[in-house]
Formats: structure tokens, C-alpha cells, sequence
């Protein structure tokens, strides 16, 4: 039995957890802070300590990465991370998955990441250490990942490269990723849209990629933003 809590909203990450809890023949309660007592003041420290008691397993979206630290902390049960403004590592091992069911194993491939440097970006640069593919960032400087992130990548040998060049960074990839320029949290930053119009994938970009290099995005996706309507509904896309 698993917990899944939500601070944030959630379409893919509340809906594969909830089936694949059923399909493993287990189950799951869905809560949201505010049918919760910790609307009335009730600490994550306690959530957690009487949540272990009941259930197997926590799955947590919040923003907030210190919350869901507390929340491991405190709890005895296994904590999943199904979301913070840092980090979305559920979501990066569904694209890793897909990678290779389209092109096979993916050490010493080329990923392309163009935009915001995001909870999603960072979560690529990670698992450039872990997975050993090469990852190509192509990010405005002031939306950049954070330098603690990539230098704990390059000391952990996965290869970044850094520009702010989006040709740059397809020039031959294997995979382009992008994610949306307004993250949760980011809500009101309107400025991001100027510094990212140059980063939209479209269809001049994915040419400039390897003819079979797929597009992945991991929703939601705003069409005409960060991906053309044509690459995101095109024969490369792999975002279904
Ligand atoms: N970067 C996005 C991912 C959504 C699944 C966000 O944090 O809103």
C-alpha cells in the first residue's frame, strides 16, 4: 500500500503510480495537503512517522525539496521523489526507458537538452553520471542548471557540455529533450519567454540532429513555445 501526496498538481506521475500499484495487485491513497491535517498546522515530522505506520512506501510531489527531505527523514517507509523544483527522477528513467526501446542502449549516446536549466535538466545531468550518455545542454546563461550540479556530474565522469548555442547542441544528437519554460513554482515569470523563444525545438533544429535522433518532452507541452506543433506531433516525437 502506498501513499501518493501531492502539493502540486500531477497527470502521469498520480495516474502510473495508481495503475502500476493496482497491477502489482497493491493499492494506493491519493492525498492532497489541504484534505490533510497538515492544513491545520500538522508537521511533515508527524505525517511521516504516523503515514509509516500504515503503508509500505510514500510518493511525494511538492516543490519544495527541504519537505521532502523531512519527510525521508522522519519516515521508516521507503520516500519516492515524484517531484521537486530540484529533481524529477521518476520521470527521467520513463525517457531513459524510451530512449532505449527506440535506439537501444543508451551509454555513449548524445542528448540534447535545450531551454530552461530545470528540475528536468537536472535530473538528465545526473543520470549522465549514472547512465553514461553524453548530455548537451543549451540553456540561457541565467536559467542555467546550478554549477554544483554539473561540476558533481563531471567529478562523478559523465560528459556536459554547456552553450548557449541550441545548433550547437543538436548538431548531430541522437535525442532532443525539452520541457516547458514555465515550471511549477514559476508561475508570473513572464520575462523566461524572451530568453527561451530561441530554444523552441522545431523542425530546423531536429534536422540539424541524426536523421533516426528522436524529440522527447516530458508534458505538459505548450505547442508553439518550447516545441512546434510539427515536431511535437511529427514522425520523431517519442513523447507518446
Ligand atoms: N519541469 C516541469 C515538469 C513537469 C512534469 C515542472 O516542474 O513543472
Amino acid at each position: 500500500m502506498i501513499v501518493t501526496l501531492f502539493y502540486e498538481s500531477s497527470t502521469r506521475t498520480r495516474v502510473s503510480f495508481e495503475v502500476a500499484m493496482k497491477q502489482l495487485d497493491g493499492d494506493v491513497v491519493v492525498l492532497t495537503p489541504t484534505e490533510m491535517q497538515i492544513g491545520r498546522g500538522e508537521t511533515i515530522a508527524d505525517t511521516a512517522r504516523v503515514l509509516s505506520r500504515y503503508v509500505d512506501a510514500i510518493m511525494m510531489r511538492t516543490v519544495d525539496p527541504d519537505r521532502l527531505n523531512d519527510l525521508a527523514r522522519y519516515a521508516t517507509i521507503p520516500v519516492i521523489n515524484g517531484l521537486t523544483k530540484n529533481s524529477h527522477p521518476c520521470q527521467l528513467m520513463a525517457d531513459v526507458m524510451t530512449f532505449e526501446e527506440r535506439l537501444g542502449p543508451i551509454v555513449g549516446k548524445s542528448i540534447a537538452w535545450l531551454g530552461d536549466g530545470n528540475n528536468m535538466a537536472c535530473t538528465w545531468i545526473q543520470a549522465a553520471a549514472r547512465f553514461g550518455f553524453e548530455l548537451r545542454l543549451a540553456c540561457p546563461q541565467v536559467l542555467s542548471p546550478p554549477d554544483a550540479i554539473v561540476n558533481w556530474a563531471r567529478e562523478n565522469d559523465a560528459t556536459i557540455v554547456q552553450t548557449l548555442y541550441p545548433e550547437e547542441a543538436v548538431s548531430n544528437a541522437d535525442c532532443i529533450v525539452t520541457d516547458t519554460w514555465l515550471s511549477m513554482g514559476d508561475e508570473g515569470e513572464d520575462h523566461r519567454y524572451d530568453l527561451l523563444r530561441r530554444y523552441r525545438v522545431d523542425d530546423r533544429l531536429m534536422s540539424l540532429a541524426k536523421s533516426e535522433a528522436i524529440f522527447m518532452h516530458c508534458l505538459p507541452a505548450h505547442r508553439e513555445e518550447e516545441v512546434t506543433a510539427l515536431v511535437m506531433d511529427g514522425p520523431k516525437s517519442a513523447v507518446w
